[in-house]
């Protein structure tokens, strides 16, 4: 029987993402105060961290050995990839994108500073996340492995390119496999760099980083899936950003496209595929199936 608490993991993890956040975005005194304070706004205050926890979890497996330089260039990764998933939040809220108000129960940045700030901020937070990696404490080679897949999952064939889909589709009709290929890029591709973060930390071998990858991409999948239920049926107060925001803005879902019984089964049928992914890690896998299940399961 396995001894994991996951509870007990998933409030070490959420501290220690808080911590590392804090750690490479000590910048509060430093000029531009504002910028930067503007900037630990969007990255604190809030946010569930699950992509720091993919990297911590997924840096478990395995078994090299653990030191002080191996835990702080894993404590990069997690700040790092944060940082960007932090400023594809403001970009995202931006009056020119999905023009929200409302963003982890506090207003977005660009209403608590102002909209040249929000677009700065999105951009420092990102080159910020590039210089934190390459400061890493592991070897050069896993350094640059780590700054190609973050820019790779946040460039034009990840993120970026997924939210130009996203708003070039706006009141237009998708069919499944393009909603599939836009949510697999806006949401997807950086779940699975922070597996992937993790994992070269840890040094897996090949194969165990396709299960790790085949993992990710479910639970990437299925993290936007129950994005667009809550967004249908979730309130503003429990999401803590504006609920409706997609039939609002008229944006294509699984739930508009295929309707809520449908969205609801298929994150159910992910969360399966991606423990099975999990099988060849044995009960090292307890963390990444724990948090396969907060990504379904979540109500916010
Ligand atoms: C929201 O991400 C935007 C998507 C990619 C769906 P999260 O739900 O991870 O937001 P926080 O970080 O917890 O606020
Ligand atoms: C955004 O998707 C995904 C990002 C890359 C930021 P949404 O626009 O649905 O995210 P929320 O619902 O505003 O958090
Ligand atoms: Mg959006
Ligand atoms: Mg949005
Ligand atoms: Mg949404």
């Amino acid at each position: 029987m396995s001894s994991f608490q996951l509870d007990a993991w998933l409030r070490l993890g959420s501290q220690r993402a808080e911590t590392a956040l804090q750690q490479h975005l000590d910048l509060a005194s430093v000029v531009p105060q504002r910028l930067h304070e503007a900037m630990i706004y969007a990255a604190t205050g809030g946010g569930k961290r699950i992509r720091p926890l993919l990297v911590f979890a997924a840096s478990e497996l395995g078994s090299v050995e653990r030191n002080s330089d191996f835990d702080s260039a894993v404590d990069s990764a997690a700040a790092a990839i944060e940082m960007i998933h932090a400023y594809s939040l403001v970009h995202d809220d931006l009056p020119c994108m999905d023009d929200d108000d409302l963003r982890r129960g506090r207003p977005t940045v660009h209403k608590a500073f102002d909209e040249a700030t929000a677009l700065l901020v999105g951009d420092a937070l990102q080159t910020r996340a590039f210089e934190v990696l390459s400061q890493a404490r592991c070897s050069a080679d896993s350094r640059l492995a780590m700054i190609e897949l973050l820019a790779k999952a946040s460039g034009s064939r990840g993120m970026a390119g997924g939210q130009a889909i996203d708003l070039d589709h706006v009141a237009k009709k998708m069919d499944l496999s393009q909603l599939e290929q836009m949510h697999a890029m806006k949401t997807g591709a950086l779940l699975i760099c922070a597996v992937e973060l993790g994992g070269i930390a840890a040094n897996l071998p090949k194969i165990a980083m396709e299960n790790l990858r085949s993992y990710a991409q479910a639970i990437g999948l299925a993290f936007q899936v129950v994005d667009d239920i809550l967004d249908a049926t979730a309130d503003s107060t429990t999401l803590g950003k504006t609920a409706g925001k997609d039939a609002a803005n008229d944006k294509p879902t699984y739930v508009t496209l295929m309707g809520l019984d449908y969205a609801q089964k298929l994150a159910k049928e992910l969360q399966v595929k991606a423990s099975a992914s999990l099988d060849y890690f044995g009960l090292q896998g307890e963390a990444l199936r724990g948090l396969a299940s907060l990504v379904v399961d979540r109500k916010k």
